[in-house]
């Protein structure tokens, strides 16, 4: 079969940009051609363009003239705008997780813990709708780059659902480490949220596409979120909490610990935690109760290898996983973390999407009761955690 050719750009030039750049060398399926990279600082997206032999563009319209594709590798308050403007020119649009959110109302002293969480909620929506009729009225389409959609765990556990039958009564999933490495997270006007947003949308995009799984595998249907109640709390933040120097504690004013209590139409549950408060390493996992089986879908830390090492100091050059504190003793270095996270498989599928047209996985209707169902349970958690119904588009 004769590879097709799809041209692609990055727009972003951070972090999430850098294993896309990764990801994008590893795709097989197709033939890539990646014009280039803008940001939105000069001097950032040159010296991007020029670790990597690519073009710098100027702007986000400029590199939009000469793809098929973007990656939107930008904080998320840029998430809708460049995604609309990528669907309204027909250019499909990977979008990184969260999908959109609610980043205050523009005030320097917008605070996070005492407005009326119904506005996010509203906001929210109302952002979904928007790239919702952007996508209806485009020939593109978004592929939200949910990677624990991808991861192999999640993939696997996707097979059996769907050769055995399975009805899930219970998923229980987590992520959580020791606090996230950038400064402007830690204030709801950059972030959209705190932890439950931030590192919560990864299990319960999980959860929710499996739910699907099981329900299009039955009759042809997903299984949807009707329901939450939810919990925040700011554990770093309370008087009381004594600081070690372990855990990042500077959060201003954002949750770094929730649960969100998932009620699916069909009456069947998921409960999701998300912290920013945990020692050794990154703990990223969902299990998965079922009628016919039981999985434990282990994304970060895994078995795969076991390592012991009585000095500290002799693994200085190793990286062994996401956030370790020490790499003494025994630790369960990651022989390819990327791949266990699911970062080149969903990037390899979106890539056989745009060339041949195969069915998304992680879509717009997942990411859209993603973000529905997060923005539901701040409102639920600011009443203690009240029920709160989930508006599914
Ligand atoms: N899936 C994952 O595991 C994962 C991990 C990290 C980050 N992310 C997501 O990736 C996104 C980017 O995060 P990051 O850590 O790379 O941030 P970052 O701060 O490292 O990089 C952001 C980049 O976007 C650019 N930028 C900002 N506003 C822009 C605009 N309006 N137009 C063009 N460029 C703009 C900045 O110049 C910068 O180059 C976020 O949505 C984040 O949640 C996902």
């Amino acid at each position: 079969m004769n590879k097709k050719n799809v041209k692609a750009g990055i727009v972003g030039a951070g972090f999430a940009a850098s294993f896309h750049f990764e990801a994008i060398r590893k795709v097989y399926a197709t033939d890539v051609e990646l014009v280039g990279v803008f940001c939105r600082t000069e001097q950032t997206r040159k010296a991007f363009a020029e670790k990597r032999g690519i073009k710098a563009f100027d702007s986000l319209e400029a590199l939009l003239d000469e793809v098929d594709l973007i990656h939107v590798c930008t904080p998320a308050v840029t998430h809708e705008p460049i995604a609309v403007e990528a669907l309204k020119r027909d250019k499909y649009a990977i979008v990184e997780k969260p999908l959109t959110g609610y980043f205050g109302d523009g005030s320097d002293d917008f605070n996070g813990d005492t407005f009326p969480k119904v506005k996010a909620l509203d906001h929210a929506l109302a952002s979904i709708r928007c790239i919702l009729d952007a996508e209806k009225n485009s020939k593109a389409k978004i592929l939200y780059a949910e990677n624990w959609v991808y991861a192999p765990s999640i993939q696997k556990e996707r097979e059996i659902i769907e050769k055995t039958d399975a009805q899930i009564l219970w998923i229980h999933g987590e992520e959580a480490h020791s606090g996230s490495h950038a400064t402007t997270y830690a204030y709801w006007k950059f972030s959209g949220g705190g932890v439950m947003l931030g590192k919560g949308c990864h299990p319960l995009a999980a959860a929710l596409y499996l739910k699907q799984v099981e329900g299009k595998a039955r009759d042809g249907r997903a299984i949807r979120p009707v329901a939450v109640s939810a919990r925040t709390h700011a554990l770093t933040r309370l008087p009381s909490f004594r600081d070690e120097g372990h855990i990042r504690a500077d959060y201003h004013d954002i949750d770094d610990f929730s649960i969100m209590h998932v009620i699916f139409e069909d009456g069947t549950i998921a409960d999701i935690f998300a912290s920013d408060i945990l020692l050794g390493g990154i703990h990223n996992w969902l299990e998965v109760a079922a009628n016919n089986h039981r999985s434990i879908c282990n994304i970060n830390p895994n078995t795969a290898m076991q390592t012991y090492n009585p000095v500290d100091a002799n693994f200085k050059d190793i990286y062994i996983v996401e956030k370790t504190g020490t790499k003494q003793g025994w630790s369960t270095p990651s022989p390819d973390e990327d791949w266990f996270t699911g970062y080149p498989q969903e990037i390899e599928a979106f890539y056989r999407t745009v060339a041949y047209g195969e069915p998304v996985q992680s879509d717009l209707s997942l990411a859209a009761d993603c973000i529905s169902t997060i923005y539901s349970a701040y409102v639920s958690a600011e009443k203690n955690g009240t029920e709160v119904a989930v508006r599914v588009f």
